[in-house]
């Protein structure tokens, strides 16, 4: 199963009456990782929401391969920035629910999300409820859900924030295997050098709409310093000669 192909055209949404998103144009391609970083506040998490079809737009097209955005559909997963595990289920039962909503058979779901959690580290930890677990194991928890499904695209908000190096590391790995299969990938992150080793492209956010758009050759293992300091311009971060 391949990836979506994305498609915003002309977006504009609004809070209130108060613009986040202006006019804003992009696409991203089958099978594309997309990264995006910007400023806090900047509207970052409100894209991902629109391209989940949880949030409908004040002006402009979504549309997923080819198909208007109404709302959302277990093709399009959305991990979210903030803690959006059901308290009173646990880890397994959690990562299950995609598989529920897929029509598994309630038997296969469970050996399914348990083999989601050993990709992720948490074997063992299957039966624990969220708030027995600690916050960098909700986020990957949160991931596995996420994955669990299949989803031919994936939209992530900043999904391993809370994750030591070691960990991080190897849940970009898993995300670059993922990323094999074909999903298109939409992430978000404050971290500059991970955007831009995992990205095929980097998206600078800025007030309204995308103030760069920065293209990452594959292999990708160490950070090319000339794009680093192109995003970092973009997101304006000051130069060292005036620091
Ligand atoms: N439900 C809402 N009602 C009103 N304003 C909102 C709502 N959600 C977000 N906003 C505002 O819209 C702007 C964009 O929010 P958004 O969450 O998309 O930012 P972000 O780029 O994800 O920021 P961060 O990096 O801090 O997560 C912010 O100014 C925020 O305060
Ligand atoms: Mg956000």
């Amino acid at each position: 199963m391949t990836g979506l192909a994305l498609h915003l055209e002309d977006v504009t949404v609004t809070y209130g009456g108060k613009a986040v998103l202006t006019g804003l144009d992009l696409d991203v391609a089958p099978g594309e990782i997309l990264a995006v970083t910007g400023a806090s506040g900047c509207g970052k998490s409100t894209l991902l929401r629109v391209l989940a079809g949880l949030l409908p737009v004040a002006a402009g097209t979504v549309r997923a391969d080819g198909e208007p955005v109404r709302g959302t559909s277990p093709d399009r997963a959305l991990m979210f920035q903030d803690d959006a595990l059901l308290p009173w289920r646990t880890a397994r039962a959690n990562v299950a629910l995609p598989l529920a909503i897929r029509g598994v058979p309630r038997a296969e779901r469970a050996v399914r999300a348990d083999a989601w959690l050993a990709r992720v580290g948490l074997a063992g930890l299957e039966r624990r409820l969220p708030r027995d677990l600690s916050g960098g194991q909700r986020q990957r928890v949160q991931l596995a859900r996420t994955l669990a499904g299949a989803p031919r695209t994936v939209l992530m908000d900043e999904p391993f924030g809370a994750l030591d190096a070691q960990t991080r590391h190897g849940m970009q790995r898993l995300l670059a295997e993922v990323w094999d299969t074909g999903t298109t990938v939409v992430l978000v992150t404050h971290d500059v050098d991970e955007a831009l080793l995992l990205g095929d492209r980097v998206a600078v956010l800025g007030e309204g709409g995308l103030t760069e758009l920065v293209e990452v050759a594959r292999p990708r293992t160490v950070v090319d310093p000339s794009l680093r300091a192109r995003v970092l311009a973009a997101l304006g971060a000051p130069t060292l000669e005036t620091t």
